[in-house]
């Protein structure tokens, strides 16, 4: 069974709209529960209030304000546009979806009330959900209540910019107690994570890196595997048949620097065939993050996921972490050191997660032992660090930038006794973008970093 492509998702929409066939859509959403759709939305001019036009974060803003009774009405009138009839559907299984996700987490200490952070496939908008579990034991449910949503992650990660998007009071109430809370709740393409900052305050992310980089490997990679076939490796709990089937042939995974887990937790629960996984950090409480977070995205036949996964607190070294896998990936920190200042201790508690160059660089140098013959490695990186990743890059692999994205800085990283001095080297010396009004930005890219056979000496 060949997996979902774009174009049939767009066949799929148009004979939709054509039939006004709104069943034949909700089936193909649900074939594939790792994407919510809304950027097909926008491309197919079907975000509308009346003859309007929106734009996406417009659109879910105007939706999330209606009451329930409003969107019925309007999804089962004959005189609703098809198109609208599509979105309307599309939206209302999205909050479904949502809806599940919080109320089936197994996660022990996931509040009963508060804000989940939800960012919307290929980060085409970012939305603050306020939510509230009714109900105990089987007759639980949860309710969502309300809504803001961004235009981008930045704008959510930028609290200024978040502010002048937050219009009704209850939006900025909304906004103020995901500032404050001390519960990070996160759903990006079906991973539901959560962090306890109190419990963690080193724990980093999830940030625009991470978000950036699950994204590409859901559309390059977990999507594709959304096929029929392999809808029994999907199953909670998996059957024994398919929890056999995956330890036997299934991936190999290693995060180094797993942070919060939401990466790990990532593949965990949308790899098919899981065979085994590691996760290492130097932080205590970013391994027992990522471990809380992993544990609870699926359950095997008679174990819990976790049974398959290395957990290692530690300074990276390739002796420490399970060698030659499918799928490495990491978000290492990245933004080089001021060189005269080069053995600085950090001035805040995520400085180790955000500035040096040492884990960019020795993971790169280990590339082929911790890869496979058809591993990749792939690694989130800015491009001020490109002179650190040119060197470290042996010759014996192939480097690819395959995405690209500007974003702001993290201000976290350069804060200091010489961080004047540290902007302005970044600026001169490394490319950074410091703009008129102080902000500042920086492109960071994905880069594959996979073996290059290198061809065996003719036989004479
Ligand atoms: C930029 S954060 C990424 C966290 C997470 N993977 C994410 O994407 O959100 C880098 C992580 O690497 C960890 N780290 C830094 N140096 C390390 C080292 N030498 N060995 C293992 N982990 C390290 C930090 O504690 C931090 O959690």
């Amino acid at each position: 069974m060949n997996p979902i492509s774009v174009d049939e998702t767009l066949s799929v929409w148009a004979h939709a709209r054509d039939k006004d066939d709104r069943d034949c859509w909700v089936e193909h959403l649900d074939r594939v529960p790792v994407c919510d759709f809304f950027p097909v939305l926008a491309e197919q001019e079907a975000l509308t209030r009346g003859s309007k036009l929106l734009s996406l974060s417009q659109w879910l803003n105007y939706m999330g304000e209606r009451p329930h009774g409003d969107v019925n009405a309007e999804l089962e009138s004959r005189s609703t546009p098809a198109h609208v009839r599509l979105a309307t559907a599309t939206f209302q299984r999205w909050v479904d979806r949502v809806e599940t996700l919080l109320r089936t987490s197994r996660l022990a200490h996931l509040p009963p009330k508060g804000v989940v952070q939800y960012f919307a496939d290929h980060l085409a908008a970012s939305i603050l959900i306020g939510y509230r579990k009714l109900g105990t034991g089987a007759g639980a449910s949860v309710e969502l209540n309300r809504f803001l949503a961004m235009p981008n992650p930045d704008a959510y990660l930028d609290p200024l910019r978040a502010l002048r998007v937050a219009r009704t009071p209850s939006q900025l109430d909304l906004l103020r107690r995901s500032l404050y809370t001390r519960h990070k709740v996160v759903i990006q393409r079906n991973t539901l994570i959560h962090i306890d900052r109190e419990r963690a305050d080193d724990v980093f992310g999830p940030t625009i890196d991470t978000l950036f980089l699950n994204d590409w490997l859901h559309v390059h990679r977990y999507s594709r595997q959304r096929t029929l076939s392999s809808a029994r490796f999907f199953e909670d709990p998996v059957s024994a048949e398919a929890t056999a089937d995956s330890r036997d042939h299934g991936q190999t995974f290693l995060e180094i620097g797993c942070g919060n887990g939401l990466l790990t937790a990532s593949f965990v629960r949308n790899e098919a065939r899981v065979r085994s996984f590691g996760a290492i950090d130097v932080s205590h409480n970013a391994i027992s993050a990522t471990f809380e977070n992993v544990e609870i995205q699926r359950q095997l036949h008679r174990s819990s996921i976790a049974a398959r996964g290395r957990f290692t607190i530690g300074s990276y070294d390739p002796t420490a972490v399970p060698n030659h896998s499918d799928l490495v990936v990491c978000n290492p920190p990245y933004v080089p050191k001021l060189p005269a200042h080069a053995s600085d201790p950090g001035a805040h508690p995520l400085t180790t997660a955000t500035v040096g160059t040492d884990l960019l660089q020795r993971v790169l140098r280990d590339c082929r032992l911790l890869t496979n013959e058809q591993g990749e490695l792939f690694m989130i990186s800015s491009t001020l660090a490109e002179p650190e990743i040119r060197v470290a890059c042996q010759a014996d692999v192939v480097v690819e930038k395959v995405a690209s994205r500007m974003v702001p800085l993290d201000l976290e990283a350069v804060r200091g006794p010489h961080s004047k001095e540290h902007i302005e080297w970044l600026r001169t010396e490394r490319g950074l973008d410091v703009r008129v009004d102080g902000s500042m930005f920086h492109n960071i890219a994905i880069y594959r970093v996979a073996r290059q056979e290198v061809p065996s000496a003719e036989q004479p």
